[in-house]
């Protein structure tokens, strides 16, 4: 081969590599400094008054959320569905829901957000689509239609027999019998939701092409709804029982057969790849509630499935121990993959952290400890919309007003989820400043007097000042944004200390998780600290700004310390 057209043939090839491994820049890792928030769009502003939040209600208040210091967003399903699960039975994957805007509305709300330093992350829903989905209307139609494989039918027991004993997540059977084919199909959530059939090539193809379409309108990654349950035994088996009942009067069950097979991993590998053709370092984020941290660490693969698995066992631990976290947290640093994954207390998925960890006393304080917590671990943090302004769970008070239809299937046990999708507080106006019409989707909640945006801004003790330091201070101080964690005064019953330490700045924080006041006693230099004198960052109740010794912290009920070591 002649020397030129050699080197071009090189040239060509190592390009070829290049662009299919876009090489490293400023932007990679940006998820493990990022502090991400979930907007419920229904939810979060409306602005064209038909009382439903929407794409430009979002774009209205992006410079709220630059100035409480968040780094990306993560919406909830807008895609067209018939909201029979709000959004996660989706009808088509690659348009946007008249309810909330216009494409154009969106492309304009990611180039805003991107002006302003804040990066877009979708909520991709692959275990399922809509029963209006074209997919599964062909699917449903005939035996031998060629989408049929697309779902999971089967033949049942006998007349009127399901093929097994599998249960919904939200009540009752698992499969839905369909008489003009006269076979069941499997849904593992309503049975407006049924499952994909992951097994099928052109399943995963379709579903790869809707990632690609999105990364194409500039996102930065994607929330995978429920991956644990993508796959179910072939063989059908039954599941074991359990004693007692649910909510739903069903006798309860081990998902044993219907969750967590290893293939999901298989699935993850291949969408990594899809996704990791774009440049900026694309985050994929999984929805996946792991039993314990070997099953959360097997997400990572070798670094080629996904960067930020949500850790369900810290979000879940709903009282406030030490001893508790300590463990979790530690169990988190020790991870064999060295993973680094996604904290949270609140989604719109279960009751708001102020109720499940407040006691009733001590609310506004229990807020302010558990935003520390949040945001002074080492994972990437994740928030709720209206955590930062200490919103509540509102249920339903009547049957007739819920919305959820585990709410009405489950009541009155399982209210359903509407208490923690409430709209958004943001003022002292009509409705809170979320909509101009007279009836929001949801009501809004009475806490909204005094809990909202405007009340608390200019509080210097409010729950939001007490997010929007934190916030802060996890980007300004490099052991907060990078360092190790490592507890301290680990048989403290009571308070949960710990160091985050980079080279060169060591930062101590110190969460007393009771209604007693406690005094802690440190030894950093056992922990290889040079240094006792601590400058407070944040503290709450607020210390001041004078300097204190590590030998003696001083901590009121439910307080709080974070701060330099000096
Ligand atoms: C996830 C979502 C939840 C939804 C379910 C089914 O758990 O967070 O809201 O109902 O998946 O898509
Ligand atoms: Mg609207």
């Amino acid at each position: 081969m002649p020397r030129l057209k050699y080197l071009l043939v090189t040239l060509t090839f190592a390009a070829s590599l290049l662009a299919q491994q876009p090489a490293k820049s400023h932007t990679d890792d940006w998820w493990k400094h990022a502090v991400i928030y979930e907007i419920y769009p229904r939810s979060f502003q409306d602005s064209d008054g038909d009382g439903i939040g929407d794409i430009n209600g979002i774009t209205s208040r992006l410079d709220y959320l630059k100035d409480l210091g968040v780094n990306a967003i993560w919406i909830t399903p807008m895609y067209p569905s018939p909201g029979i699960d709000y959004g996660y039975d989706i009808s088509n994957y690659t348009a946007i829901d008249p309810e909330y805007g216009t494409m154009a509305d969106f492309d304009h709300m990611v180039a805003e957000a991107k002006k302003r330093g804040i990066r877009v992350i979708m909520d991709y829903v692959i275990n399922h689509t809509s029963d209006q989905s074209p997919w599964f209307i062909e699917s449903r139609s005939s035996r031998d239609n060629p989408k049929r494989d697309w779902y999971i039918w089967r033949d049942g027991k006998g007349p009127g027999q399901p093929p097994n004993n599998w249960q919904s997540w939200f009540g009752h059977s698992a499969w839905t019998f369909d008489e003009k084919t006269n076979q069941w199909y499997y849904h593992y959530f309503y049975p407006q939701q049924p499952d994909l059939n992951w097994r099928n090539p052109e399943v995963q193809k379709a579903m790869e092409g809707v990632l690609e379409f999105w990364m194409n309108h500039g996102v930065d990654g994607f929330r995978i709804d429920a991956v644990s349950r993508l796959f179910e035994d072939p063989g059908l088996h039954d599941d074991p029982y359990l004693p007692g009942y649910n909510a739903y009067g069903d006798r309860n069950i081990e998902h044993k057969y219907t969750d967590n097979y290893p293939e999901v991993n298989d699935i993850l590998k291949r969408l990594r790849k899809v996704v990791g053709k774009y440049p900026g370092d694309p985050v994929l984020i999984t929805e996946a509630d792991e039993p314990n941290i070997t099953e959360l660490t097997k997400l990572y693969g070798n670094g080629d499935e996904v960067q930020l698995p949500m850790d369900f066992q810290i979000a879940d631990v709903n009282k406030l121990s030490a001893p508790d976290f300590r463990r979790l947290f530690s169990d988190v640093e020790n991870n064999t993959a060295h993973g680094q994954p996604e904290y949270f207390f609140s989604n719109h998925d279960q009751p708001r952290q102020w109720d499940r960890y407040g006691d009733g006393v001590h609310n506004d304080q229990i807020a302010k400890l558990v935003a520390t917590l949040l945001l002074t671990t080492r994972g990437t943090p994740q928030m709720y919309y209206g955590e930062e302004i200490g919103m509540r769970t509102t249920d339903p008070a009547r049957i007739e007003d819920v919305h959820d239809p585990i709410g009405k299937l489950g009541w009155p046990k399982e209210k359903g989820r509407d208490g923690e999708r409430t709209p958004m507080q943001w003022d002292t106006a009509a409705n809170a400043g979320f909509t101009t019409s007279a009836k929001p989707w949801l009501p809004i909640p009475t806490s909204s007097s005094v809990y909202n945006v405007e009340n608390e801004k200019p509080d210097p003790n409010s729950i939001f000042n007490a997010y929007k330091t934190l916030l802060a201070r996890r980007q300004s101080e490099p052991a907060l944004r990078d360092g190790s964690q490592v507890n301290v005064d680990e048989q403290n019953p009571y308070v949960f200390s710990f160091l985050r330490k980079a080279s060169g700045s060591t930062v101590l924080v110190s969460l007393n998780m009771s209604a007693e006041p406690h005094t802690v006693y440190l030894n950093l230099a056992g922990k290889g600290v040079k240094g006792t004198a601590l400058k407070p960052l944040y503290s709450s109740p607020p210390f001041g700004d004078e300097i204190i010794s590590a030998d003696h912290i001083a901590l009121p009920p439910f307080g709080v310390l974070v701060a330099k070591v000096q």
